[in-house]
């Protein structure tokens, strides 16, 4: 895992969009995977400037978003479906029928997971998968002790994550207990993962999930398993690492052809 502590909030989305505009530069079709919440905005914000600016072109890529709510009504504007459209499909200049997102409104969510899974494969396997992570340590909405073996699925999301997504909705009421999610398993079969993180409510989180045990009670220590992932972090993201000296002497010291700044 390589680990780099940005030199500024701002700058954290800069680089993790430069490595993911480095993947669609290099493949026109690439398959990108899309994760919703505030962490990966500033990522969405900087390819929609270079899309605007000419100096990259989406539209023939193909995305997947990592989850859903079950049980909003179609349409709803906090629905994954609606955020992705929102930030992503419309700011990128994606093609909306190559974009996927679990179907959270299906009758038959067991067989719109399989479904989704089946879509993977086909399409797949993604090229970078984008996460950020949750306070009590999940991606995507794998919430503690989800199985490393998962795979796309219905959850029951913890409370703790329903009172941080509450800011999304007019009340704690209203955000939904279920969701699908891409499973653990499932994240780990995208060639290269970038996870962000910004902020001190992060840190403890990002520590166990960097330098913590692997364990199921931080879903995001399944990282560790994967031999191509980059975390990138702001300095409050970082407070309760403690090897941040070697990620700082190792980034300084990438060899040219792994540099993205
Ligand atoms: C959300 C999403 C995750 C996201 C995480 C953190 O509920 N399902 O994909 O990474 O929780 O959200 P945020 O970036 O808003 O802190």
């Amino acid at each position: 895992m390589q680990v780099v502590i940005a030199e500024s909030t701002t700058q954290v989305g800069l680089l993790a969009a430069r490595k993911v505009a480095q993947v669609i530069r290099r493949r026109a079709d690439a398959v990108i995977g899309l994760a919703t919440g505030s962490s990966p905005l500033a990522i969405y914000a900087e390819l929609a400037r270079q899309v605007a600016e000419g100096e990259l072109d989406c539209s023939t890529l193909r995305a997947f978003a990592l989850d859903e709510y079950v049980g909003l009504p179609p349409g709803h504007p906090e629905s994954y479906r609606q955020v992705i459209q929102r930030e992503v499909v419309e700011p990128l200049r994606l093609t909306p029928g190559l974009v996927h997102v679990p179907d959270g409104s299906a009758a038959d969510v067991a067989a719109a997971c399989t479904a989704y899974e089946q879509k993977l494969a086909q399409t797949g396997p993604v090229d970078i998968q984008i996460l950020g992570i949750g306070s009590n340590g999940h991606i995507g909405f794998n919430e503690p002790t989800s199985s490393f073996a998962s795979r796309t699925r219905i959850k029951t999301l913890a409370p703790k994550t329903r009172a941080d997504n509450a800011r999304f909705f007019s009340s704690l009421d209203e955000v939904p207990i279920h969701c699908l999610t891409q499973g653990l398993a499932t994240i780990l079969d995208a060639r290269e993962l970038v996870l962000v993180a910004q902020g001190a409510k992060k840190a403890e989180a990002v520590a166990k999930m960097v330098e913590g045990p692997v364990t199921s009670m931080c879903p995001g220590s399944a990282l560790q398993f994967h031999p191509n992932a980059t975390v990138i972090i702001d300095a409050d993201a970082a407070s309760r690492l403690t090897l941040t000296e070697y990620y700082r002497y190792s980034y300084d010291n990438l060899p040219d052809w792994q540099r993205f700044d």
